[in-house]
């Protein structure tokens, strides 16, 4: 895939319409308020860059999953709110994406100022990437600007169909993601991934690419507890995906035999159920009682994969090393995150999880990068084409 992609800086925005797809998936409370606004943050310097260049500014997103429906809660009113806050302008907001209430409000729309369409997919053709809809879409812009870094791994209509009709380009957002996601794929050394996470399933295809780049790779979170086992520990009722122990075993054998640092879990902590309170025990890895669960990495373990991330030159962290949201099984998580943020090397953190576990810590600000995309950062480290990338124009 050529990332070597025209920006918003290189096409006139000045006074035309410019349709923005953002990704302002963000989590809401019962209330409707924004818990977690780094994605809105994300997309404000293309926001910006377009005011000042007096564009007419016509945001589009996803929220969740509505499959075509129409539900309120899946609403992106709300985010209109925030943003408005985050940009100390008015943002204005209409129901609908597409149709002539939305053609009036783009053609009300004064130079510099910014809408917000609702939710692309409360309709089944966004995510069908319907030629119809897209070209509906397209017909309230002049240029397409896609910034959406978190949903470039989908070829929707609002992320890839409107491309084929406008003049399309990378946001200042997408810019950032590829420079530093970019520069892992042709990592300085030593280059360390730290990855977590519930699933081996989930992750596998990143790990086994992974391998091929790295120095050290270690492993945290639910899934260590897979390779655990096929290093013939028992995991007592640790969450375990029987069915990806070959897999684990093949990944172990494969770092050793490329010489490369496969790290595992020295000592867990453990608990004595699934639940925030439960009693807490730290154990090494030979002694998981039987009747307990691993909820997060040990303190011998940090203390290694820091070591590691000390040494490392570049650094990627993926996916939490126990229950995040659980103070008392979150130590292994916080460790990462102070490990990467007194790192000397350069430090990117990709993946939804993480990027909520280290925004918890209030370390995200001493990271190089920290993506915005969770599935796209993985599918892009993998090597895939991302359709919200490819179908911009060539640089
Ligand atoms: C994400 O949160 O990873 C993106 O917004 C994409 O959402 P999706 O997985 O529902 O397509």
């Amino acid at each position: 895939m050529n990332l070597n992609k025209k920006t918003v800086r290189d096409v006139d925005v000045r006074g035309k319409r410019v349709l923005v797809r953002v990704d302002f998936n963000v989590p809401l409370d019962e209330k409707g308020t924004v818990t977690d606004d780094t994605r809105i943050v994300g997309a404000l310097p293309t926001i910006k860059h377009l005011i000042n260049e007096q564009a007419r500014v016509i945001l589009c997103s996803h929220l969740g999953r509505p499959k075509g429906k129409r539900e309120p809660k899946y609403s992106l009113q709300p985010v209109a709110k925030r943003l408005g806050e985050l940009l100390g302008a008015k943002v204005q907001f209409v129901g609908d994406c597409i149709g002539p209430e939305v053609e009036q409000a783009v053609g009300n729309l004064g130079a510099g100022e910014v809408l917000l369409l609702e939710n692309v997919r409360f309709y089944a053709e966004e995510e069908k990437n319907d030629p119809d809809f897209a070209r509906k879409l397209a017909s309230l812009a002049d240029v397409y600007v896609n910034d959406a870094f978190g949903t470039a791994h989908r070829a929707h209509a609002s992320t890839e169909g409107v491309a084929h009709h406008l003049p399309a380009v990378a946001g200042f957002l997408i810019e950032a993601e590829i420079k530093s996601l970019g520069a892992l794929l042709d990592p300085e050394h030593p280059f360390a991934a730290v990855i977590g996470g519930a699933k081996v399933s989930d992750k596998l295809v990143v790990l086994q690419k992974l391998l091929d780049k790295v120095d050290v790779l270690a492993i945290g979170g639910g899934m260590a507890n897979t390779f655990l086992r096929a290093l013939g520990y028992q995991t007592g009722k640790s969450l375990v995906q029987e069915e990806m122990i070959p897999a684990a075993e093949d990944l172990i054998t494969r770092a050793r035999e490329a010489g490369k640092e496969l790290l595992l879990p020295l000592d867990v902590a453990v608990g004595n159920f699934f639940m925030a309170d439960a009693d807490k025990r730290i154990v090494p890895v030979n002694e998981i009682p039987e009747d307990w669960l691993v909820l997060d990495i040990g303190p011998m373990t940090v203390k290694r994969y820091a070591e590691a991330i000390k040494k490392a030159r570049m650094v990627f962290w993926n996916g939490p090393m126990g229950v995040a949201e659980w103070p008392q099984f979150a130590l292994g998580t916080l460790g990462m995150a102070e490990a990467l943020s007194e790192s000397d090397a350069f430090t990117v953190v990709g993946g939804g999880d993480s990027v909520a576990a280290v925004e918890r810590t209030g370390l995200a600000g001493k990271m190089d990068h920290v993506s915005t995309g969770g599935g796209a950062s993985l599918e892009f480290l993998e090597g895939k084409e991302l359709p919200g990338i490819s179908c911009l124009l060539d640089a």
